[in-house]
């Protein structure tokens, strides 16, 4: 069975595209069943809708707090029978509430090397820093904002041309390619959790979670 997997954006979407587009596959072992958005105006919604994917926007706007905010949230993903969470450029700051009902099966994805980097900013603030190399995580959702047991990460060179646009979207290119190994791996349980380390079930799985720079 494919496992149910509900992919929360909040703008335009581009690793959502590289997710659905990884699960079209059949033999993918994760279903886009939903997309969801904070901003019912997020470019990735009427992208997600275009391409025949059952949609939901819950304004966090309209409610008291975060946690009324999740609640509404948790009916519509309840109701769409969701079993894994993938948030991508999902821009809010989720409670312990929430969280918990989902560990282990949402997954973030970062634009840093974390545990570097974590927040906003990323790509400028490695540029100021002149690290050399940068990149992206996918990570397991703690109640810890960017911290949680990383699945997969891929490094990029930091160019000496670089401004924050093309290093963003040469880690953005990474991003795509990583986040949608690293659903497959948890949506076909192929991985185990130890502490902070998220191994492979099986031997060699993990390799394919490390991806190194080249230029
Ligand atoms: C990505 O860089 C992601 O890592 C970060 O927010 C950005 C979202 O971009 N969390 P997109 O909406 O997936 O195009």
């Amino acid at each position: 069975m494919r496992r149910r997997t509900a992919i929360l954006i909040s703008g335009r979407g581009s690793n959502m595209d590289a997710l659905i587009a990884a699960a079209s596959t059949p033999e993918f072992p994760a279903e886009i069943a939903l997309v969801a958005s904070n901003r019912p105006e997020a470019a990735g919604l009427a992208r997600a809708k275009s391409l025949g994917i059952a949609v939901a926007a819950v304004d966090h706007k309209i409610y008291a707090g975060r946690e009324e905010f999740e609640r509404s949230l948790q009916i519509v993903l309840a109701a769409h029978r969701i079993e894994l969470l993938c948030l991508a450029g999902f821009m809010r700051l989720l409670t312990p509430w929430f969280v918990e009902q989902w560990r282990g099966r949402m997954l973030n994805i970062h634009p840093a090397l974390l545990p570097s980097y974590r927040g906003l900013h990323t790509h400028r603030r490695a540029l100021a820093d002149g690290v050399k190399i940068h990149g992206c995580t996918v990570h397991f959702v703690v109640p810890e904002m960017d911290e949680g047991p990383i699945v997969a990460q891929a490094a990029v060179p930091v160019l000496d041309r670089d401004t924050e646009e093309t290093l963003a979207a040469r880690v953005l290119e990474q991003e795509h390619l990583i986040y949608p190994r690293a659903l497959r791996l948890v949506a076909a349980g192929a991985l185990r959790v130890e502490g902070n380390r998220v191994l492979g079930a099986a031997s060699g799985a993990a390799a394919a979670l490390a991806v190194p720079a080249c230029d």
